[in-house]
């Protein structure tokens, strides 16, 4: 398999969450449509969502394009073009990032039902859901094929080999991260 592989076989995984989010927007949306006091928001399904989006779409693939890579891309003579592709890639991970962080933080002040939220929510569920297509499109179409003339076949089966080692540690840090956090939060002086 190519490095690309396993990047585009996420792809098609995210795109399903995607799709399962849109839904959830538009039904949303219609419930507000007959009355804006009864959104039925799902706070089960954000939180659901938003866990894959932070761990599988963020951590382990954005992870593994940025660390792995992108990085190694970096260090190639890449045409200005694909130069600057991959810094507008970069940049956007960011502001998904950023946009999936506002997206909890809208969905708490909903429970807390702060003025604005609902719309707030809506607001971020919105640009996520419109993002992460394009985004990915442009990988897949425009970015990750030319890019791998820039390795020879052995780099390519290295690079490969970290993708895996990067995702076989990653369940590893997740769980540690998670134990970690509720330690701290119980004031968990002995861990
Ligand atoms: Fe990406
Ligand atoms: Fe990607």
């Amino acid at each position: 398999m190519q490095p690309i592989g396993p990047l585009m076989i996420e792809h098609r995984l995210i795109e399903r969450l995607l799709l399962l989010v849109q839904r959830e927007f538009q039904r949303i949306r219609d419930n507000v449509a007959v009355d804006p006091e009864f959104a039925f928001v799902d706070p089960e399904f954000i939180d659901t969502a938003m866990d894959f989006i932070r761990t599988y779409a963020d951590r382990c693939h954005h992870g593994k394009e940025e660390d792995i890579l992108f990085k190694a891309l970096a260090e190639k003579n890449l045409s200005p073009e694909h130069r600057r592709t991959m810094e507008d890639l970069i940049k956007e991970h960011a502001w998904a990032r950023e946009t999936t962080a506002g997206l909890v933080k809208a969905k708490d002040g909903y429970l807390m039902e702060k003025p604005g939220a609902l719309d707030d929510l809506m607001d971020h569920l919105e640009k996520l859901v419109e993002f992460y297509p394009r985004h990915i499109d442009k990988e897949d179409k425009h970015f990750f094929i030319p890019c791998l003339t820039y390795f020879s076949e052995a780099e390519q089966a290295d690079l490969l080999a970290r993708m895996h080692e990067f995702d076989r540690l990653l369940i590893h840090e997740k769980y540690r991260g998670l134990v970690e956090g509720m330690e701290q939060r119980r004031g968990c002086q002995s861990c």
